[in-house]
């Protein structure tokens, strides 16, 4: 079992949230669908970051062919974040989210 952790600071990406370029470079497109929907995108968008961040700490040790766009995350029907890599859903990965309006925090774990 490995563990992974991030947290990032949410006006960081204040800058980032109109620049499609950017937005299709690191999130998919459900992602980003999923996150500008919300009135606190930018906290959805933010708190996906830090997602990709733990889940790539958690595989970093026993993967090294993925790279952080390769992983994103969609949520289920009940809320609950689902992991997928390169587009196929992956069990062997779990990933539990928060955020507030000034911190986004997600914690991962490989098993
Ligand atoms: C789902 C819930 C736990 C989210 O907590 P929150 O403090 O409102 O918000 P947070 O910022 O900490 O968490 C939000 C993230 O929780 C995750 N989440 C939502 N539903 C979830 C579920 N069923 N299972 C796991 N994670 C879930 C999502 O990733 C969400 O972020 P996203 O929309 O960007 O993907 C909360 O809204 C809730 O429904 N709580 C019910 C439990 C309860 O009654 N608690 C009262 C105290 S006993």
């Amino acid at each position: 079992m490995n563990i992974g952790i991030d947290i990032e600071e949410v006006k960081r990406f204040n800058k980032y949230v109109k620049n499609k370029s950017w937005l299709k470079r690191v999130f998919t497109e459900e992602e980003i669908s999923y996150s500008l929907s919300k009135k606190n995108a930018i906290e959805h968008l933010a708190v996906r970051f830090a997602a990709k961040e733990a889940i790539w700490k958690a595989l970093s040790t026993r993967n090294k062919q993925i790279i952080i766009t390769d992983i994103s995350v969609m949520n289920t029907k009940n809320g609950k974040p689902q992991v997928y890599i390169k587009n196929k859903k992956c069990n062997k990965i779990d990933v539990s989210l928060s955020h507030t309006n000034k911190y986004v925090a997600a914690v991962a774990i490989f098993f």
